[in-house]
Formats: C-alpha cells, sequence, structure tokens
C-alpha cells in the first residue's frame, strides 16, 4: 500500500493512500465530529457535520468520504468550519420533534450532544414538520420518524444483516425512513434484531419500553416477581453508568434488582448450563443415531426468526432446545413452583437481555411449560431498559455494594457466562460433549479456535477416534454465507452456532448505545468479550455438566438430558414463515 504525507491543523502525518481525511485525522488524536458516518458501514457523506477546510479547495468537504493526497493541508476546527456545521444541525431541527426532555435518548442523543456542543439555536428555522404516524405495530420496537434525521444509519445496520427491511421512502420534504409501500414492521421479514436501533443516533428507533409493567408486577403484593439477567448484561450494564467497556459489575447488578424490590434474583446462565446439558445430549444422539446434522444452535430468537423466515429448509437441522432465556422461565414455573407451593400463575418471569428479539421471543407458540397459557416468561427487558429502571428508582449504581445472586437458579458455570459471546455456545457444549464422548476429564477445556470476534470461525477436533468438524458464525451476513456453503456441499460440518448480531449478545440490540465515533473506533465486542473470558476463568466450576444446582435438578425433577420430561418442557418446535419474505 502506498502511503501519503499531509498535514492536519500542522500536524504531519502520514496514512495509507486509501484512508479518509477523518481516518488520518484520528490516527494523531484530532476528533472530528460526525453523525451520518459509520465506519465499513454507513459511509455515505449525507449530513455533512465532518466538514473540513483543504487548502486550495473550493467549499468545505466532508471528511468522512474525502480520500488524502500528498501534500494536503487540512484544517478542522476554524471559525468557518463552526460556523457551517451549526447552521447543519439548525436546519436538521427545523422539523425535528424536539421533546429531549423525555426522550428516550436524552443524554445519550448523538444529535442532542452536537446541538450542544455548537450552542445551536432550536428555533432559528423552525417551520412547518411533516407530522408522522408512529409504528408501535411490532412487539419488540417503535420508529418515531419525527424524530429521525434521515442518516440512513439504520438501513445499512439492517442491510448488514442480510434483511434489508427499510430503506427511504418517498421524495424531498416527504422523504421518511420505513418498509416497502410504508407497511407496518410487524408485517415484514424483519428478525427483531434490534441492530437498527443500536446504531440510531437520535431517539427515532427505541425498543418497546415494558418497564411500567415490571414496576406494577413488584408493587402487587399477590405477584411473586423474579427476575433473570443474562450472561452479558454483566459486562455492559456498566456503560450505561459511564463505565468503561468490559467493566464486570455482576454484584452491583444484583444489588440494583434486589433494592428495586425482586423477590429472587437469579442467573440465566444457570439456564444456560441446563440448555448444554440438553443440547449436548440432543448433539451426541444425533452423532450416534445418524440424525440430521449439522445440528445448529437454538438459543438467539432473533437467528431463529432469520432461519424460519430466510432458510426454512434448516429447520430441522434446528437443535429443540428452547433458549436459555424460555429454559429459566419453563424451570421457574413448574420445578420452581411445585417446590415452592406457589401458583404459576402468581409468579412473574422478568428477563434482562441484551436482545430485542427476546421481547418476540416471549410470545412466540409452543413456549408454555406450565399449559394453560401460561407463558414461560412474562416480560423481557434490554439492558437500556433496566438501566432506566434504576435510574428511576435513583439508585447510585457506582456506589452499590457486591451482593449474590439468590439460590438454587443462581449457581453457574463459566461455560453459562461464555454464552454471551459469538463461539462461546460452542466452546460451553464442547466442554461438556468431549468429556462425555472420551469418558474422561478434559485435560484442557479452552476452546481457543473458537473464541475471537470475527464472524466466521471453524475448527475441527479429534475426539474419540471421530473427527468433528464445528463452525461458528455471528451476524446474519455471515450466517447467510455459511449456510449456504453447507447447502451448496462445499463446507460440510456435525456442529454449528449462529448468533443474530454480530459478535454475538455482547453485541445485541438491547445492548447500551455508544455514540459511532466510540463504535467505530473502539472495539467495543473485544473488550465486552474478553471480560466474560476472564469472567469465565474467575469461576471454580467451569463445565455445565458440573453445576452443583444442575445436577439437583435433574436428580429431583428431569431425571436425566433428554428425558421426556425434559423434552416436554424445555424443547420446543419452529415455524415455517418464508412467506413473509419479497423475494
Ligand atoms: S432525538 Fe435527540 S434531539 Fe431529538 S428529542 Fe430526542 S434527545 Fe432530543
Ligand atoms: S430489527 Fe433488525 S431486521 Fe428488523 S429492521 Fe431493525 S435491523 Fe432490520
Ligand atoms: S431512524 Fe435513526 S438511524 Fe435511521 S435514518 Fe432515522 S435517525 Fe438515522
Ligand atoms: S457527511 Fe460525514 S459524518 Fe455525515
Amino acid at each position: 500500500m502506498n502511503m501519503v504525507n499531509l498535514k492536519i491543523n500542522g500536524i504531519p502525518v502520514t496514512v495509507p493512500e486509501n484512508y479518509t481525511i477523518l481516518e488520518a485525522a484520528r490516527e494523531i488524536g484530532i476528533e472530528i465530529p460526525t453523525l451520518c458516518y459509520m465506519w465499513k458501514m454507513n459511509e455515505i457523506g449525507a449530513c455533512r457535520i465532518c466538514v473540513v477546510e483543504v487548502k486550495g479547495a473550493r467549499s468545505l468537504v466532508a471528511s468522512c468520504v474525502y480520500p488524502v493526497s500528498e501534500g494536503m493541508e487540512v484544517q478542522t476546527n476554524t471559525l468557518k468550519i463552526q460556523k457551517a456545521r451549526k447552521t447543519t444541525l439548525e436546519l436538521i431541527l427545523s422539523n425535528h420533534d424536539k421533546n429531549c426532555l423525555s426522550c428516550v435518548r436524552s443524554g445519550s442523543c448523538e444529535l442532542q450532544k452536537l446541538c450542544h456542543d455548537f450552542g445551536v439555536d432550536s428555533a432559528r428555522f423552525d417551520g412547518d414538520t411533516p407530522k408522522f404516524d408512529i409504528d408501535y405495530s411490532a412487539p419488540h420496537m417503535y420508529r418515531d420518524n419525527n424524530k429521525c434525521i434521515l442518516c440512513r444509519r439504520c438501513v445499512a445496520a439492517c442491510k448488514a444483516q442480510h434483511v434489508g427491511v427499510i430503506g427511504a421512502n418517498d421524495r424531498g420534504f416527504d422523504t421518511h425512513i420505513g418498509c416497502a409501500f410504508d407497511m407496518p414492521l410487524e408485517k415484514v421479514a424483519c428478525i427483531s434484531c434490534g441492530q437498527c436501533i443500536v446504531n440510531c443516533p437520535t431517539g427515532a428507533l427505541s425498543e418497546r419500553d415494558d418497564t411500567d409493567k415490571v414496576f406494577e408486577a413488584l408493587s402487587d403484593p399477590t405477584k411473586h416477581v423474579i427476575v433473570q439477567t443474562a450472561p452479558s448484561i454483566r459486562v455492559t450494564l456498566g456503560e450505561c453508568f459511564g463505565m468503561a467497556p468490559g467493566s464486570i459489575v455482576t454484584g452491583k447488578m444484583v444489588a440494583a434488582l434486589k433494592r428495586l424490590g425482586f423477590d429472587k434474583v437469579f442467573d440465566t446462565d444457570f439456564a444456560a448450563d441446563l440448555t448444554i446439558m440438553e443440547e449436548a445430549n440432543e448433539f451426541l444422539d444425533r452423532v450416534k443415531n445418524g440424525g440430521k446434522l449439522p445440528l445448529i444452535t437454538s438459543c438467539s430468537p432473533g437467528w431463529i426468526k432469520f432461519c424460519e423466515m430466510y432458510h426454512p429448509d434448516l429447520l430441522d437441522n434446528l437443535s429443540s432446545c428452547k433458549s436459555p432465556q424460555q429454559m429459566f422461565g419453563a424451570i421457574i414455573k413448574t420445578w420452581y413452583a411445585e417446590k415452592n407451593g406457589i401458583d404459576p400463575k402468581d409468579i412473574v418471569v422478568v428477563s434482562i437481555m441484551p436482545c430485542t428479539a427476546k421481547k418476540f421471543e416471549i410470545g412466540r407458540a409452543d413456549q408454555s411449560a406450565a399449559g394453560n397459557g401460561i407463558p414461560d416468561c412474562d416480560i423481557a427487558l434490554t439492558t437500556r431498559e433496566l438501566a432506566r429502571m434504576i435510574e428511576r428508582a435513583h439508585i447510585k449504581f457506582d456506589l452499590l455494594p457486591d451482593e449474590e445472586f439468590d439460590n438454587p437458579l443462581g449457581e453457574s458455570s463459566g461455560a453459562g457466562v461464555i454464552f454471551g459471546a459469538t463461539g462461546g455456545v460452542m466452546e460451553a457444549a464442547l466442554r461438556t460433549a468431549v468429556e462425555t464422548l472420551e469418558g474422561k476429564p478434559l485435560e484442557n477445556i479452552d476452546f481457543t479456535a473458537v473464541r475471537g470476534t470475527q464472524s466466521l470461525k471453524e475448527a475441527e477436533l479429534e475426539v474419540a477416534g471421530m473427527k468433528i468438524r464445528v463452525a461458528v458464525a455471528s451476524g446474519m451476513e455471515s450466517a447467510h454465507e455459511l449456510l449456504n456453503k453447507v447447502k451448496s456441499g462445499e463446507a460440510e460440518y456435525h456442529f454449528i452456532e449462529i448468533m443474530g448480531c454480530p459478535g454475538g449478545c455482547i453485541n445485541g440490540g438491547g445492548q447500551p448505545v455508544q455514540p459511532a465515533s466510540v463504535r467505530s473506533f473502539v472495539d467495543l465486542k473485544k473488550l465486552r468479550s474478553e471480560a466474560l473470558y476472564a469472567d469465565d476463568r474467575a469461576n471454580t466450576i467451569r463445565k455445565s455438566h458440573e453445576n452443583p444446582m444442575i445436577k439437583l435438578l435433574y436428580n429431583e425433577y428431569l431425571e436425566k438430558p433428554g428425558s421426556h420430561r425434559a423434552h416436554k418442557i424445555l424443547h420446543t418446535t419452529y415455524v415455517n414463515r418464508s412467506k413473509m419474505v419479497v423475494k
């Protein structure tokens, strides 16, 4: 690669010739504000917040798309530039619904921050504003185009998921983001992943807020309200309170949930261990008895919807295991309810999840272990909603002491913890399946070949005289690529892990929103997943089948993995939804 020399604000810098001015500036620690830009995802030069002066150029240029050249001299912060950025922001605000006081993104809104930084006059260009109806059709999210700035970051994120159900409709003043023919989101082949939400700079997209339902349940003395927290929440929740990405806040999270008034604070990691018991058993059964292979994991509801819509011919390859969220609810409404003499109708299971698709999953058919229409889980909240509950209760999160999960469903292994990162489910399953196949303790339980945040990974293992080939994909574009290779016979595997979001749950659509400037240049996925593996290493129990509470559950209630009762309570079925896909 040829290198070029240029000066930015008088500072010399040498960068590859394919760099933009924005990338070159960041090499020497000069921050240029952006709004529509997302590194390698949305480089369309639409908003012009990132304009800079280039010596000899007739007008200001958009630094996010303007290439560097030899001898170039750039200024990034002159009065002329500041005035241009301020005017651009005032024009964006001219048709914006400016109710920052109660907006869900107040405090994390990139537009609000820039307006504050540049001292904009919010009423300068006030005029007619189009009034868009808010799309509340889907169970997982809503769209409020009155707060949309047409940056198209959501469109790029949805396309990167190989879904592409949203785009710009109409022209001129009426331009707005929506689905084809302005169909409601619920009616199109959206997989509920929420990647559009975490990439939106404003309050135009958000999860459906279910926090009021939880506060109501907590104040109802007839209800026994139980909360479960997914593996990844402990390494992301701190970001909502200003902590660095990758901070492990398990103890404070538990303390906050106890102060919010939950009757029991349990850990979804327990159910992750349970999933491994059932899934490893299913894998071994298919390998030994000639069942359908490759077996494909089923814990990510975004991936399940993608499979049902875009690859329905692979539904038989899916593991029949419910997701850990649903297994947890199923065990609470059966074993736990019986053990504690509580009518399952009076139990409310609240899940804190990294994922907006979990809001869809709780309403799926065939997710009622207790029968009589009693759902396994009642309310699914995102990490962001939990943070809002903590804020609303005025709990000082950073000052909380560390507290412990309740038992028996608070005990988990390191294998359960790493479910939150891409490759984690595969590694957890291998720790149990390989040990079972070989009939002796593993010498090394770290299956590092399936670790890392890259979107596609594969490995071949020698196990009990057999060659086992495994693959891991995260994000639907990579999954689509992998599955096409499997279907064409180009690649052959025994076991595949697929997670709906790029990087797995640590980067789920319900996780804390970081501005694009951070998302583009800090590897959030790496920091968050490294924290999960550190938590795994710190755990004295690191294999699911060694979790004493899992052993208790099988001894007391389920008998053995794959038993009739385990199958009835913990396994599910899938639906062909391919008719929703517009070809
Ligand atoms: S989207 Fe941002 S600027 Fe608009 S109302 Fe919400 S916080 Fe304020
Ligand atoms: S939730 Fe996912 S699939 Fe649905 S519109 Fe957003 S990015 Fe696209
Ligand atoms: S919905 Fe959000 S991400 Fe999409 S164009 Fe509007 S402001 Fe940008
Ligand atoms: S044009 Fe560069 S950030 Fe929008």
